[in-house]
Order: C-alpha cells, then sequence, then structure tokens
C-alpha cells in the first residue's frame, strides 16, 4: 500500500470587474487584435480594493469546502502559492487559516512565481507521502494588477487577478497506475535567468514592492524548451505515456506556448483547458481556475489523467501529473 494525495474538491474566484482589451485601448497604444494575436487574451479581471490575494484565496477555499461538504474546522493545513501578499508578512495562509476557522496546523505560502501553484502541490505531495500532512488546502492567488506598471503595453495587457484552491486528501493507494492521485511531480528552476522576468523593486531593496518587466520573446522560447522537456521528465517518472493524459492543464500565459507544449506533446487542443481567454495570465492563479472551470463544466472526470505544466518567473518551471 502507499500513500496518495488525491484531490477531492476544487474553488476559484475571480473580482466582479473585468477589463477587456478594447479598455486597454484607452489605457496604452495596444489594440484588441494584437492583444488576441500574440497571447490569446481577451478578458481580465481586475480586483478591487477589498479584493486582495488573501480575500480571494479565502473565496476560493469557501467554494472547496462547500463542494467538499465540509467546514474549516475539518482543514489540517494551508500551502498558499503567491507573489503578491498582503504583506509581507505574514503569509496569506494563516491570513486564510483564521477566515475559514481552520484549527492550528501547518500553513506557509510558496513564492515560484507563475510556477508556484505547481511547486505548492509538489511540497503537499511530499508532505503527504511522509505522513506530515493529512488534508490540505493547495491555494493559488495573485492580485497581479498591484505590479503592473499601466504605462508599459508589453506587460499590462497580459496579467489579470483571481485564486484557485484544491482540496489535498491523504489516501491509501495500491501504489499501481490506477490509483488516483498525484503520480509524479517535477519542480526546476534556474536563476541564471532571473533577469528575463522580473520585478523592479522589493522589500530589502527599494522597500517597494516594484512592477513586472518582461523580456518577453526570451520568456516564450525558455517557455517552449523547458516546458517540452520537464513534461517528458515527469511522465517518465510516472511511467504513463503521452496516450494516457486525458487532460493538459497548462499555466495559462499564452495561447501560442500551450498550443506548441500541446503539439510537442502530441496532445490534440480538444484535451487542453485553456481559459486564459477569460482572465489572463493569473500567475499562481492560473492552473487552479482552469482545473476549477474543468471540474465544475463536467470536462474533466474523476479517475481522468491530469497533467498541470508552468513557467515563470526565476526562471521556475515544473509538471504534475495525477489522476483526478
Ligand atoms: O507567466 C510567466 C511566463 N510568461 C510568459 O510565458 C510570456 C511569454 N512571452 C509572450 O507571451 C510573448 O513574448 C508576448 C505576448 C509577451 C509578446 O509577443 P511577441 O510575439 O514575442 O511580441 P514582441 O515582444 O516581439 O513584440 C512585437 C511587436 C513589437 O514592436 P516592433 O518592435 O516589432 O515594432 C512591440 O513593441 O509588438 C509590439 N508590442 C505591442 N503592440 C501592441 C508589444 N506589446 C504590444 C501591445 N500592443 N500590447
Amino acid at each position: 500500500m502507499v500513500t496518495r494525495a488525491v484531490i477531492t474538491a476544487t474553488g476559484s474566484y475571480l473580482p466582479e470587474k473585468v477589463m477587456s482589451n478594447v479598455d486597454l485601448e484607452k489605457i496604452v497604444d495596444t489594440s484588441d487584435e494584437w492583444i488576441v494575436q500574440r497571447s490569446g487574451i481577451r478578458n481580465r479581471h481586475i480586483a478591487n480594493d477589498t479584493e486582495t490575494a488573501g480575500f480571494m484565496g479565502t473565496k476560493a477555499c469557501e467554494k472547496v469546502l462547500e463542494m467538499a461538504g465540509l467546514t474549516g474546522a475539518d482543514i489540517d493545513d494551508i500551502i498558499v502559492a503567491t507573489t503578491t501578499a498582503d504583506k509581507t508578512f505574514p503569509s496569506v495562509a494563516v491570513q486564510i487559516q483564521n477566515n475559514i476557522s481552520a484549527p492550528v496546523g501547518v500553513a506557509f505560502d510558496v513564492q515560484a512565481v507563475c510556477s508556484g501553484f505547481v511547486y505548492a502541490l509538489g511540497v503537499a505531495d511530499s508532505m503527504i507521502q511522509t505522513g506530515q500532512l493529512k488534508r490540505v488546502l493547495v491555494v493559488g492567488t495573485e492580485r497581479m494588477s498591484s505590479i503592473l506598471n499601466w504605462e508599459d503595453r508589453t506587460t499590462c495587457v497580459l496579467f489579470g487577478d483571481g485564486a484557485g484552491a484544491v482540496l489535498l486528501e491523504a489516501q491509501e493507494g495500491t501504489g499501481d497506475k490506477s490509483d488516483r492521485g498525484i503520480h509524479a511531480s517535477v519542480m526546476k528552476a534556474n536563476g541564471a535567468y532571473q533577469d528575463i522576468l522580473y520585478t523592479d523593486g522589493g522589500v530589502s531593496t527599494t522597500q517597494l514592492s516594484g512592477h513586472i518587466v518582461m523580456h518577453g520573446k526570451e520568456v516564450f522560447k525558455k517557455a517552449v524548451g523547458y516546458l517540452s522537456e520537464v513534461v517528458e521528465d515527469v511522465l517518465v517518472k510516472c511511467d504513463l505515456e503521452q496516450d494516457d493524459i486525458d487532460w493538459l492543464i497548462p499555466h495559462q500565459a499564452n495561447i501560442r506556448i500551450i498550443e506548441t507544449a500541446a503539439k510537442k506533446l502530441g496532445v490534440s487542443m480538444d484535451k487542453v483547458v485553456v481559459t486564459l481567454d477569460n482572465h489572463g495570465n493569473t500567475s499562481a492563479a492560473s492552473i487552479p481556475l482552469a482545473l476549477d472551470y474543468a471540474n465544475r463544466s463536467g470536462k474533466v472526470k474523476k479517475n481522468d489523467v491530469v497533467l498541470f505544466e508552468a513557467l515563470g518567473g526565476g526562471i521556475t518551471w515544473g509538471a504534475v501529473v495525477l489522476r483526478f
């Protein structure tokens, strides 16, 4: 027998305010046509003053609890992936713990930017397998609009705000491929490329969060290369084949990156969950947002094999394979 980390419920939250590409044409020198062609994004949701990372993450967790038929009192631990925490400290995880009235347990944030959710799942899986966690909320929540330079058209048209979460529970498995739960995860980073996507400020330098600076073409090239490598690695690790994948749920940054990754993997686009047209790049929130959409709309079903992949600032990247 082995212990598996199984996703048993999902939830998400998007701010009410929607900003379309046409709205952005009034702010910077851009066009709906350019944004759609280059990125696939049509709308993004923009948080109001109360919709902080902690607030949105809490809302996503409440949806998870509702789906699971549980309350905060049933939750042991909370791991949050975010780059846009409400405060430098304490973590968003402890805020959510308090907001949902969860008891004393493990609660911490993970910072791997757009790969954050994949990292958080990998860490949660390891801790479940070593018996340290039993029933954990894994959350991705981001208020990217707070770190955008609204005069920089190369970045401000691409990002949005939102949150997604899953309930990850320890369950006994047989150890074979038919088990529900996480079968493999891979996490990577290459700090040599930290200057192609970063913020131009921070707590210990400018005492301000800074704004996103991105050398898009270089990030694009790295994304295409590293994502195809990591997808191969993660499949080898769990001894599954490309044909075994029912759904690819990629980080939602750019439709051209997603299509290239799917093609390299030999997965047709009707097996790829794409939600970026509706919410743009929400960093660590994008995979759980897409998963929750796919779960609630009945696309992804129990026992389907799902592959998550993401790449972000750092450069960090990673992938997870699981049976839903
Ligand atoms: O989530 C973290 C990971 N991030 C990513 O994966 C993002 C990766 N990169 C990308 O998605 C793409 O590189 C972008 C969507 C950011 C840009 O697409 P691109 O095809 O690489 O365009 P580019 O940066 O080469 O720019 C092409 C042209 C430039 O004009 P010139 O120099 O050819 O005259 C830009 O100045 O498009 C111009 N441009 C714009 N035009 C209208 C750049 N931003 C805009 C804009 N509207 N918003």
